[in-house]
Protein backbone atom coordinates (compact mmCIF):
# COMPACT_ATOMS: atom_id res chain seq x y z
CA UNK A 1 0.00 0.00 0.00
CA UNK A 2 2.30 3.12 -1.48
CA UNK A 3 0.21 5.89 -2.58
CA UNK A 4 2.84 7.13 -4.94
CA UNK A 5 3.14 3.56 -6.76
CA UNK A 6 -0.59 2.68 -6.24
CA UNK A 7 -4.17 3.67 -6.63
CA UNK A 8 -5.91 3.42 -3.37
CA UNK A 9 -8.96 3.25 -2.31
CA UNK A 10 -10.13 5.70 0.73
CA UNK A 11 -12.59 6.39 2.94
CA UNK A 12 -12.88 10.28 3.89
CA UNK A 13 -15.04 10.43 6.46
CA UNK A 14 -16.28 14.32 7.08
CA UNK A 15 -15.17 14.74 3.36
CA UNK A 16 -17.75 17.45 3.18
CA UNK A 17 -15.70 19.76 5.79
CA UNK A 18 -12.94 22.08 6.20
CA UNK A 19 -9.93 19.61 5.98
CA UNK A 20 -12.16 16.73 4.61
CA UNK A 21 -12.85 18.76 1.05
CA UNK A 22 -8.98 19.31 1.05
CA UNK A 23 -7.83 16.17 1.54
CA UNK A 24 -10.56 14.18 -0.60
CA UNK A 25 -9.30 16.95 -3.13
CA UNK A 26 -5.63 16.26 -3.25
CA UNK A 27 -6.36 12.53 -3.11
CA UNK A 28 -8.40 13.29 -5.90
CA UNK A 29 -5.51 14.83 -7.68
CA UNK A 30 -2.95 12.20 -6.40
CA UNK A 31 -5.46 9.44 -8.43
CA UNK A 32 -7.08 7.91 -5.77
CA UNK A 33 -9.98 6.79 -5.43
CA UNK A 34 -12.10 9.30 -3.23
CA UNK A 35 -15.34 8.03 -1.14
CA UNK A 36 -16.77 10.65 0.92
CA UNK A 37 -18.91 9.78 4.03
CA UNK A 38 -20.20 12.98 5.62
CA UNK A 39 -24.39 14.01 7.23
CA UNK A 40 -23.77 17.37 5.85
CA UNK A 41 -24.30 18.34 9.37
CA UNK A 42 -21.46 21.31 9.11
CA UNK A 43 -19.94 20.47 5.67
CA UNK A 44 -21.19 21.79 2.79
CA UNK A 45 -22.56 19.36 -0.45
CA UNK A 46 -21.18 22.42 -2.25
CA UNK A 47 -17.17 21.09 -1.38
CA UNK A 48 -18.13 17.82 -2.38
CA UNK A 49 -16.48 17.96 -5.51
CA UNK A 50 -13.93 15.32 -5.18
CA UNK A 51 -15.21 11.04 -5.52
CA UNK A 52 -18.33 9.45 -4.49
CA UNK A 53 -20.29 10.81 -1.92
CA UNK A 54 -22.53 8.76 0.89
CA UNK A 55 -24.71 10.48 2.78
CA UNK A 56 -24.96 9.03 6.24
CA UNK A 57 -24.06 9.58 10.21
CA UNK A 58 -21.22 8.29 12.32
CA UNK A 59 -23.87 7.83 15.52
CA UNK A 60 -25.85 5.54 13.13
CA UNK A 61 -24.19 1.86 12.50
CA UNK A 62 -26.15 0.87 9.26
CA UNK A 63 -25.05 3.76 7.85
CA UNK A 64 -21.60 2.99 8.83
CA UNK A 65 -21.92 -0.59 7.63
CA UNK A 66 -23.24 0.67 4.09
CA UNK A 67 -20.20 2.98 3.34
CA UNK A 68 -17.67 -0.02 4.48
CA UNK A 69 -19.31 -2.38 2.11
CA UNK A 70 -19.35 -0.42 -0.90
CA UNK A 71 -15.77 -0.97 -1.43
CA UNK A 72 -12.82 -2.59 -0.20
CA UNK A 73 -10.77 0.69 1.23
CA UNK A 74 -7.58 0.60 1.81
CA UNK A 75 -7.35 3.15 4.49
CA UNK A 76 -10.50 5.56 6.16
CA UNK A 77 -9.43 8.81 6.92
CA UNK A 78 -12.02 10.54 9.76
CA UNK A 79 -12.52 14.40 9.97
CA UNK A 80 -15.76 14.14 11.26
CA UNK A 81 -15.77 15.70 14.91
CA UNK A 82 -17.34 18.59 16.09
CA UNK A 83 -14.62 21.40 16.76
CA UNK A 84 -15.75 23.96 18.36
CA UNK A 85 -14.29 24.64 21.93
CA UNK A 86 -16.76 26.62 23.76
CA UNK A 87 -19.55 24.15 22.75
CA UNK A 88 -18.26 20.99 23.92
CA UNK A 89 -18.18 23.22 27.38
CA UNK A 90 -21.72 23.44 26.98
CA UNK A 91 -22.87 20.63 25.21
CA UNK A 92 -20.33 17.63 25.99
CA UNK A 93 -23.11 14.78 25.61
CA UNK A 94 -23.23 15.75 21.79
CA UNK A 95 -19.42 15.70 21.85
CA UNK A 96 -18.58 12.82 23.77
CA UNK A 97 -21.37 11.19 21.06
CA UNK A 98 -20.51 12.31 18.25
CA UNK A 99 -16.61 12.58 18.84
CA UNK A 100 -16.27 9.08 20.71
CA UNK A 101 -19.16 6.92 20.26
CA UNK A 102 -19.57 8.19 16.74
CA UNK A 103 -15.84 7.00 16.42
CA UNK A 104 -15.96 3.64 17.93
CA UNK A 105 -19.03 2.80 15.70
CA UNK A 106 -16.59 3.45 12.85
CA UNK A 107 -13.96 1.33 14.34
CA UNK A 108 -16.59 -1.78 14.71
CA UNK A 109 -17.51 -0.71 11.17
CA UNK A 110 -14.09 -0.94 10.15
CA UNK A 111 -13.20 -4.38 11.63
CA UNK A 112 -16.40 -6.08 10.68
CA UNK A 113 -14.77 -5.04 7.12
CA UNK A 114 -11.56 -5.85 8.05
CA UNK A 115 -9.88 -2.58 6.74
CA UNK A 116 -7.02 -1.73 9.32
CA UNK A 117 -5.63 1.36 8.51
CA UNK A 118 -7.02 4.63 10.08
CA UNK A 119 -5.55 8.22 9.83
CA UNK A 120 -7.47 10.17 13.02
CA UNK A 121 -7.86 13.83 13.18
CA UNK A 122 -6.71 14.47 17.07
CA UNK A 123 -6.12 18.27 18.45
CA UNK A 124 -3.17 20.22 20.40
CA UNK A 125 -6.42 20.82 22.79
CA UNK A 126 -5.12 17.54 24.57
CA UNK A 127 -2.48 19.14 25.85
CA UNK A 128 -4.47 21.03 27.95
CA UNK A 129 -2.48 24.71 29.78
CA UNK A 130 1.41 23.57 28.52
CA UNK A 131 4.38 23.58 30.71
CA UNK A 132 6.63 23.46 27.95
CA UNK A 133 7.16 26.46 25.31
CA UNK A 134 7.29 23.95 22.79
CA UNK A 135 5.06 21.18 22.80
CA UNK A 136 6.59 17.96 21.74
CA UNK A 137 4.32 14.00 21.95
CA UNK A 138 4.94 13.50 25.09
CA UNK A 139 4.14 16.39 26.59
CA UNK A 140 1.54 15.86 29.82
CA UNK A 141 -1.67 14.87 28.56
CA UNK A 142 -4.63 17.27 30.43
CA UNK A 143 -7.04 18.71 28.26
CA UNK A 144 -8.99 21.69 29.54
CA UNK A 145 -12.75 21.03 27.56
CA UNK A 146 -14.89 18.18 26.76
CA UNK A 147 -13.39 18.91 22.78
CA UNK A 148 -9.89 17.72 23.95
CA UNK A 149 -11.14 15.02 26.27
CA UNK A 150 -13.12 13.28 23.31
CA UNK A 151 -10.60 13.32 20.80
CA UNK A 152 -7.92 12.21 23.71
CA UNK A 153 -10.08 9.08 24.98
CA UNK A 154 -10.29 8.45 20.85
CA UNK A 155 -6.41 8.41 20.70
CA UNK A 156 -6.02 5.56 24.09
CA UNK A 157 -8.68 3.83 22.15
CA UNK A 158 -6.47 3.59 19.37
CA UNK A 159 -3.68 2.44 21.60
CA UNK A 160 -5.83 -0.23 22.68
CA UNK A 161 -6.89 -1.53 19.48
CA UNK A 162 -3.34 -1.90 17.81
CA UNK A 163 -2.40 -4.35 20.72
CA UNK A 164 -5.89 -6.21 20.85
CA UNK A 165 -6.12 -6.56 17.00
CA UNK A 166 -3.24 -5.31 15.31
CA UNK A 167 -5.23 -2.01 14.12
CA UNK A 168 -2.81 0.69 12.66
CA UNK A 169 -3.55 3.80 12.94
CA UNK A 170 -2.01 7.45 13.38
CA UNK A 171 -3.11 10.54 15.37
CA UNK A 172 -2.66 13.51 14.38
CA UNK A 173 -2.61 16.24 16.86
CA UNK A 174 -3.25 19.46 14.41
CA UNK A 175 -2.12 22.98 16.07
CA UNK A 176 -4.22 25.40 14.21
CA UNK A 177 -5.58 24.73 11.11
CA UNK A 178 -5.97 27.74 8.55
CA UNK A 179 -5.76 28.87 4.72
CA UNK A 180 -7.07 28.09 2.10
CA UNK A 181 -6.35 25.93 -1.50
CA UNK A 182 -4.47 28.05 -3.39
CA UNK A 183 -6.58 28.08 -5.85
CA UNK A 184 -10.04 29.11 -3.81
CA UNK A 185 -12.58 26.53 -4.97
CA UNK A 186 -12.89 25.56 -1.66
CA UNK A 187 -12.21 26.93 2.00
CA UNK A 188 -12.93 27.45 5.25
CA UNK A 189 -16.46 28.35 6.50
CA UNK A 190 -17.91 27.50 9.33
CA UNK A 191 -21.64 28.54 10.73
CA UNK A 192 -21.69 30.28 13.13
CA UNK A 193 -17.80 31.30 12.34
CA UNK A 194 -15.60 30.91 15.28
CA UNK A 195 -11.98 30.78 14.08
CA UNK A 196 -10.10 33.82 14.07
CA UNK A 197 -8.47 34.08 11.18
CA UNK A 198 -11.91 34.03 9.17
CA UNK A 199 -13.44 35.90 11.80
CA UNK A 200 -10.72 38.66 11.00
CA UNK A 201 -10.67 38.34 7.06
CA UNK A 202 -15.02 38.87 7.83
CA UNK A 203 -14.23 41.61 9.90
CA UNK A 204 -11.95 43.01 6.94
CA UNK A 205 -14.23 42.59 4.46
CA UNK A 206 -18.17 43.04 6.29
CA UNK A 207 -18.48 46.58 6.79
CA UNK A 208 -19.69 47.00 10.67
CA UNK A 209 -18.08 43.96 11.65
CA UNK A 210 -16.08 44.21 14.30
CA UNK A 211 -13.64 41.50 15.49
CA UNK A 212 -13.96 40.03 19.00
CA UNK A 213 -11.16 39.04 20.65
CA UNK A 214 -11.24 36.92 23.88
CA UNK A 215 -9.01 37.84 26.59
CA UNK A 216 -5.98 40.23 26.66
CA UNK A 217 -4.40 39.10 30.46
CA UNK A 218 -3.62 35.81 29.41
CA UNK A 219 0.34 35.42 30.73
CA UNK A 220 1.24 36.06 27.30
CA UNK A 221 3.96 38.92 25.71
CA UNK A 222 1.06 40.72 24.82
CA UNK A 223 -1.50 39.42 26.86
CA UNK A 224 -3.41 37.24 24.39
CA UNK A 225 -3.60 33.91 23.17
CA UNK A 226 -1.14 32.56 21.43
CA UNK A 227 -0.73 30.03 18.81
CA UNK A 228 0.72 27.88 15.90
CA UNK A 229 -1.09 28.44 12.21
CA UNK A 230 -0.76 25.48 10.41
CA UNK A 231 -1.66 25.50 6.42
CA UNK A 232 -4.72 22.77 5.27
CA UNK A 233 -2.39 21.90 2.34
CA UNK A 234 0.39 20.76 5.01
CA UNK A 235 -1.92 18.90 6.85
CA UNK A 236 -3.03 17.14 4.06
CA UNK A 237 0.38 16.33 2.61
CA UNK A 238 1.08 14.75 6.33
CA UNK A 239 -2.03 12.45 5.98
CA UNK A 240 -0.62 11.03 2.80
CA UNK A 241 2.59 10.27 4.32
CA UNK A 242 0.64 9.05 6.95
CA UNK A 243 -0.97 5.93 4.68
CA UNK A 244 2.58 5.29 3.38
CA UNK A 245 3.98 5.05 7.06
CA UNK A 246 1.29 2.70 8.37
CA UNK A 247 1.74 0.56 5.40
CA UNK A 248 5.71 -0.04 7.20
CA UNK A 249 4.57 0.34 10.75
CA UNK A 250 2.07 -0.93 12.29
CA UNK A 251 0.88 -0.09 15.58
CA UNK A 252 -0.60 3.38 16.90
CA UNK A 253 1.22 6.09 16.11
CA UNK A 254 0.95 10.30 17.15
CA UNK A 255 2.77 12.84 15.77
CA UNK A 256 2.31 16.66 16.22
CA UNK A 257 1.37 19.03 13.31
CA UNK A 258 2.45 22.42 13.57
CA UNK A 259 5.33 25.31 12.32
CA UNK A 260 6.84 25.63 14.99
CA UNK A 261 5.92 29.25 15.38
CA UNK A 262 3.53 31.41 18.16
CA UNK A 263 1.71 33.85 17.28
CA UNK A 264 -0.44 36.25 19.44
CA UNK A 265 -3.83 36.74 18.00
CA UNK A 266 -2.98 40.92 18.03
CA UNK A 267 0.02 38.98 15.67
CA UNK A 268 -2.63 37.21 13.49
CA UNK A 269 -4.75 40.79 13.27
CA UNK A 270 -0.87 42.77 12.35
CA UNK A 271 -0.31 40.27 9.67
CA UNK A 272 -3.98 40.18 7.91
CA UNK A 273 -3.74 43.92 7.90
CA UNK A 274 -0.37 43.51 5.90
CA UNK A 275 -2.34 41.33 3.69
CA UNK A 276 -5.64 42.93 3.02
CA UNK A 277 -4.13 46.58 3.22
CA UNK A 278 -7.15 47.29 5.51
CA UNK A 279 -7.05 48.48 9.62
CA UNK A 280 -9.20 45.29 11.52
CA UNK A 281 -11.27 46.72 14.27
CA UNK A 282 -11.78 45.18 16.65
CA UNK A 283 -12.51 44.81 20.79
CA UNK A 284 -11.80 43.08 23.70
CA UNK A 285 -13.98 40.52 25.19
CA UNK A 286 -13.76 38.31 28.25
CA UNK A 287 -12.22 35.46 27.78
CA UNK A 288 -13.76 32.23 26.11
CA UNK A 289 -14.22 29.19 28.00
CA UNK A 290 -11.54 26.03 28.06
CA UNK A 291 -9.02 28.58 26.12
CA UNK A 292 -5.01 27.42 26.61
CA UNK A 293 -2.75 30.52 26.83
CA UNK A 294 -0.35 29.11 24.30
CA UNK A 295 -0.06 26.25 21.88
CA UNK A 296 3.77 25.59 19.78
CA UNK A 297 4.02 22.60 18.29
CA UNK A 298 7.39 20.95 18.11
CA UNK A 299 6.68 18.83 14.63
CA UNK A 300 10.19 17.18 14.41
CA UNK A 301 8.54 13.35 15.13
CA UNK A 302 6.30 14.34 11.84
CA UNK A 303 9.56 15.58 9.98
CA UNK A 304 11.70 12.41 11.03
CA UNK A 305 9.73 9.75 10.93
CA UNK A 306 7.05 10.96 7.89
CA UNK A 307 9.82 13.02 5.97
CA UNK A 308 6.82 15.66 6.53
CA UNK A 309 8.01 19.87 6.37
CA UNK A 310 5.88 22.36 6.14
CA UNK A 311 5.69 24.02 2.57
CA UNK A 312 4.13 27.37 4.22
CA UNK A 313 5.75 28.82 6.85
CA UNK A 314 5.14 32.17 6.21
CA UNK A 315 1.76 33.28 8.59
CA UNK A 316 0.94 36.12 6.14
CA UNK A 317 1.15 33.53 3.18
CA UNK A 318 -0.89 31.47 4.84
CA UNK A 319 -3.60 34.11 5.57
CA UNK A 320 -3.12 35.18 1.47
CA UNK A 321 -4.85 31.79 0.39
CA UNK A 322 -7.79 32.36 3.18
CA UNK A 323 -8.09 35.79 2.14
CA UNK A 324 -8.64 34.84 -1.44
CA UNK A 325 -11.43 32.31 -0.04
CA UNK A 326 -12.96 35.15 1.92
CA UNK A 327 -13.24 37.77 -0.61
CA UNK A 328 -15.41 35.11 -2.98
CA UNK A 329 -16.97 32.08 -0.86
CA UNK A 330 -18.39 29.65 -2.88
CA UNK A 331 -20.31 28.50 -0.04
N1 LIG B 1 -10.13 34.21 18.99
C1 LIG B 1 -10.53 35.52 19.17
N2 LIG B 1 -11.60 35.96 18.45
C2 LIG B 1 -12.29 35.16 17.60
C3 LIG B 1 -11.87 33.84 17.43
C4 LIG B 1 -10.79 33.39 18.15
O1 LIG B 1 -9.94 36.27 19.97
O2 LIG B 1 -13.27 35.64 17.00
C5 LIG B 1 -8.94 33.74 19.72
C6 LIG B 1 -9.23 32.56 20.62
O3 LIG B 1 -9.60 33.00 21.91
C7 LIG B 1 -7.90 31.84 20.59
C8 LIG B 1 -7.34 32.12 19.19
O4 LIG B 1 -8.04 33.27 18.75
O5 LIG B 1 -7.05 32.41 21.50
C9 LIG B 1 -7.56 31.01 18.21
O6 LIG B 1 -8.93 30.63 18.25
P1 LIG B 1 -9.61 29.64 17.20
O7 LIG B 1 -11.04 29.53 17.57
O8 LIG B 1 -9.28 30.06 15.83
O9 LIG B 1 -8.86 28.29 17.46
P2 LIG B 1 -8.67 27.48 18.82
O10 LIG B 1 -7.24 27.64 19.20
O11 LIG B 1 -9.67 27.78 19.86
O12 LIG B 1 -9.06 26.03 18.35
C10 LIG B 1 -8.43 25.44 17.28
C11 LIG B 1 -9.31 24.35 16.71
C12 LIG B 1 -9.50 23.29 17.72
C13 LIG B 1 -8.20 22.84 18.27
C14 LIG B 1 -7.38 24.00 18.76
C15 LIG B 1 -6.01 23.56 19.21
O13 LIG B 1 -10.56 24.85 16.32
O14 LIG B 1 -10.14 22.23 17.09
O15 LIG B 1 -7.24 24.91 17.70
O16 LIG B 1 -5.17 24.65 19.30
F1 LIG B 1 -8.37 22.03 19.31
Amino acid sequence: MSSSDNKLSLLVCGGAGYIGSHMSRMLSDYGHEVTVFDNLSTGYADALKWGEFIKGDLRNPDDLDKALSSKKFDAVFHFSGLIVVSDSVQQPYQYYDNNVTGTLNLLRAMRNHDVKNFVFSSTAAVYGDPVMDIITEDHPLSPLNPYGRSKLYVEEILEDYAKAYNFNSVCFRYFNAAGAHPDALIGEAHKPETHLIPNILLSSIEKGRKLKIFGNDYPTPDGTCVRDYIHIQDICDAHLAAVDYLAKEQGAHIFNLGNGNGFSVLDVINAASEVTGRKIPYDFEPKRDGDSPRLVADSTKAHNLLGWTPKYDDLREIIETAYRWHKNPAY
